[in-house]
């Protein structure tokens, strides 16, 4: 079998090692080309927008809505100011390669903010990112955009063009829920960040009410490379449906866990090899294959699987942000539904009643199992908890509480009933292998 490409849209400059990030080796690779492009005046807005709706680049963030639409959705004419907004807030668990973007590869970012501001005709582009991101990837990201600014990439009428581009980081605070489009949209404009109703959506009525585009880093950051290479090209590298390369960011019970950029479409088994298959040579018991909130999969149909956003969504799941989280044999799944259910009550927004009560319903009736004061009944009761969550909130942060709740249950209720018959004892307690 011919060796799978790797690594050629976001981690393209990693070839450079060390100094993967510096403007020089971004250029190496025809960095700013299409960006030149633009300022001599030979591509325009529509060629832009048509080429990234023909690559098929599907969003990053974890809807999977098609980015190329999205870009066709802003009234580019509107005689206001128009704003791109970014979002690095990254921090769904088990997703991790949006912080890898800025730390190797930040003028991927910065050269795909100034194309996608430009065809969609705002002038100025935000990027909102994770407060924790201090070591590496926000001073990355920030010297990329002093580098671009010095080489007249950005700026005002950019090199006599008459185009206008700036690009300003915004550091958050470390809410999860901030990564939610319209809170990142509130916490910008310095309030608190709850979620907005929507309709209106951000297109019409987005920063300081203006229409805004909001899209993910490595959506983004693919646009340059999706127009140096060709949109046939972008789109042939994956599969119908799902174009192009994403990174799959590998955690859990790997040996090589760690962020890929490989194929969309990549059959499981083959991506799970290419981490260094299952830790130990153990037995795969279950995947999370798009980050915490996509529903759990057992590891026999997850083996038949392909990992792209029609496939893994007629499973019974979703490809979300490409974090794939392996489970091996030795994993308690009630305690690790626990510890989502944690997460989703602590992330909360309390905005919106289901999401603030039924999120610690959740966790204090797995605990109440976990401590073996629990009764069979508590398990019919998580599952109608999480049932009057989800899609009773303003924000998905409720359903992404609700859908690990009832796909564990789903498919491994047995673990349940035999915690609860045996009064907060585990089944993988009594695997004959880990008690050994
Ligand atoms: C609770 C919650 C948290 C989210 N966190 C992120 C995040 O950290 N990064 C991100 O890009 N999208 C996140 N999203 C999705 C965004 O709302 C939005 O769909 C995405 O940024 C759009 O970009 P895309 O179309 O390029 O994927 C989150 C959504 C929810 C409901």
């Amino acid at each position: 079998m011919a060796a799978r490409p790797t690594n050629q849209v976001c981690f393209e400059t990693l070839q450079f090692g060390k100094e993967s990030y510096s403007l020089e080796n971004y250029r190496k690779i025809g960095g700013y080309e299409v960006w030149q492009k633009v300022l001599r005046g030979e591509l325009t807005r529509d060629a832009i927008i048509d080429e990234v709706k023909k690559a098929g680049i599907r969003g990053r963030g974890g809807a999977g809505f098609p980015t190329g639409v999205k870009m066709s959705f802003m009234p580019r004419t509107a005689p206001m100011q128009k704003y791109l907004v970014c979002n690095s807030d990254e921090s769904e668990p088990g997703t991790c390669h949006d912080r890898d973007i800025l730390r190797y590869n930040p003028h991927a970012l910065v050269e795909g903010l100034a194309l996608e501001s430009y065809a969609i005709g705002a002038t100025v582009a935000y990027n909102y990112i994770r407060g924790e991101f201090m070591a590496e990837p926000i001073p990355r990201f920030e010297n990329a955009l002093k580098e671009a600014y010095a080489a007249g990439l950005l700026g005002k009428n950019i090199q006599g063009s008459g185009i206008d581009q700036d690009i300003y980081t915004f550091v958050g605070a470390g809410a999860y829920i901030c990564g939610e489009e319209t809170a990142l949209l509130e916490s910008l404009e310095g309030k608190q960040g709850k979620p907005r109703f929507k309709p209106p959506f951000p297109a019409a009525f987005g920063l300081y009410g203006a229409p805004t585009t909001i899209n993910n880093t490595q959506s983004v950051a693919s646009i340059p490379t999706i127009l140096r290479k060709g949109a046939q090209w972008f789109a042939d590298l994956g599969v119908k449906g799902s174009g192009g390369m994403a990174i799959f960011s590998m955690s859990g019970h790997v040996e090589k866990p760690g962020n890929y950029e490989l194929q969309l479409g990549i059959p499981f088994p083959e991506l799970l090899e290419i981490a260094g298959g299952v830790r130990g040579g153990r037995k795969l018991k279950a995947v999370i294959p798009g980050g915490s909130s996509c529903p759990v999969v057992p590891a026999e149909k997850m083996m038949t699987l392909t990992m792209d956003f029609d496939t893994v969504r007629a499973a019974g799941s979703g490809l979300g942000t490409c974090a794939t989280i392996v489970m091996d044999e030795t994993t308690c799944m009630v305690k690790t539904l626990r510890r989502l259910a944690r997460f989703y009550h602590a992330e909360s927004c309390g905005q919106c009643t289901p999401c603030r009560e039924g999120t610690g319903w959740l966790h204090r009736v797995l605990t109440r199992i976990i401590d073996g004061k629990g009764a069979k009944a508590d398990i019919d009761m998580l599952v109608d908890v999480a049932n009057k969550i989800e899609g009773h909130t303003i924000c998905a942060l409720g359903d992404a509480a609700a859908w690990p709740v009832q796909s564990f249950i789903k498919h491994f209720r047995h673990e349940f009933e035999y915690m609860v018959e045996n009064k907060g004892r585990s089944v993988v307690d009594d695997l004959p292998q880990v008690a050994a």
